[in-house]
């Protein structure tokens, strides 16, 4: 189910975190990232990739999604990290200040010879000006290599466009866009980026709410309160799920067999709408079939 898995909640968790990493086992949350880059100091690098290793073999993660984020590949970690995680067998692996395609197909090449399963997916933190401005070639290179999904850097991208991050984002707004057009052109899974004061929840459902209009997927998080208000917003609701009801009905009535356009609940309803409406009944079955136990 990797393309229309759920990847409404995707929390990011230091490996050198022992608490962390075990209390994730009854966190609510789609997708669990375990990071060695940017929340593990220099020190702590190779005791948080083995800690992350024995955490996986140990288990207990139910249904959720997990996903590795090793250290560039330029960085003295980057190759150590990818064969640790090429062996944890985790679904995906997070590479951090991903540039161009060739990023791409190199973190591809490292995985495959490092050994990883096939199934194992590349995702990419899209976080430098310069990913921005070769988004299109970086998606397209979903193609030929594991590449699966986009998790937006805005940290790191706020530092080096030296913007400022207003509640708003227009600094960011084109470079969210860009992000998520080039990887629906290329059937790539886009994802917000982190929203930095764990204590401000209703800014934090705004933005939750800003990125789900802007066409992500999910959000990544950072602390275990901001999962339950993200697997809201970023879940279809109940209306919604009526209504798509009602459209995918309307279609298969035997009365309007052939049709092309409806009047469904008084609105035009054309076999697009049906494609929305069929896609939003998968998506909630997805979440359905995953009941995380509550925390
Ligand atoms: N994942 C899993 N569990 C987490 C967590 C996370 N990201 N953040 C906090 N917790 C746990 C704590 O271990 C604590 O557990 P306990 O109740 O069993 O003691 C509980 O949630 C409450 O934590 P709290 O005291 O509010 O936070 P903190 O001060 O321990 O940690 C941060 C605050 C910011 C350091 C921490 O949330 C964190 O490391 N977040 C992730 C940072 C990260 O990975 N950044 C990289 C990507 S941007
Ligand atoms: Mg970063």
């Amino acid at each position: 189910m990797s393309a229309n898995r759920p990847r409404r909640s995707c929390l990011y968790m230091p490996g050198a975190n022992a608490k962390a990493l075990d209390k994730a086992r009854t966190l609510p949350a789609d997708t669990l990232i375990f990071d060695l880059e940017d929340a593990v100091a220099p020190e702590a690098k190779a005791d948080a990739r083995a800690a992350i290793v024995a955490t996986m073999q140990q288990g207990g993660y139910g249904k959720r999604e997990i996903v590795i984020r090793v250290n560039a590949l330029s960085s003295e970690w980057g190759r150590d990290d990818v064969v640790a995680a090429a062996g944890a067998k985790p679904h995906g692996v997070l590479f951090p200040k991903i540039d161009s395609a060739a990023d791409i197909k190199a973190a591809d090449a490292l995985l495959t010879e490092a050994g990883a399963p096939e199934e194992t997916a590349i995702w990419a933190m899209i976080e430098t000006p310069k990913a921005i401005l070769n988004i299109q070639k970086i998606a397209k290179a979903a193609k030929r290599t594991r590449l699966a999904v986009f998790v937006m850097g805005t940290n790191d991208l706020a530092k080096d466009m030296h913007a400022a991050q207003t509640p708003d984002r227009s600094a960011f707004l084109a470079a969210l866009s860009m992000t998520v057009i080039a990887a629906r052109a290329y059937g790539v899974t886009p994802i917000d980026g982190v929203w930095n004061d764990i204590q401000d929840a209703e800014g934090f459902e705004a933005i939750c709410r800003q990125g789900l209009g802007l066409g992500f997927d999910g959000k990544t998080l950072i602390h275990p309160s901001q999962i339950e208000t993200c697997n809201t917003v970023f879940a279809p609701t109940a209306g919604e799920i009526a209504w798509a009801r009602s459209v995918i009905a309307a279609f298969a009535d035997p009365a309007n067999a052939g049709k092309g356009v409806l009047k469904v609940d008084g609105k035009m309803t054309e076999l697009l709408h049906l494609a929305q409406a069929e896609r939003m009944v998968s998506i909630a079955e997805a979440i359905a079939s995953l009941s995380h136990p509550s925390p």
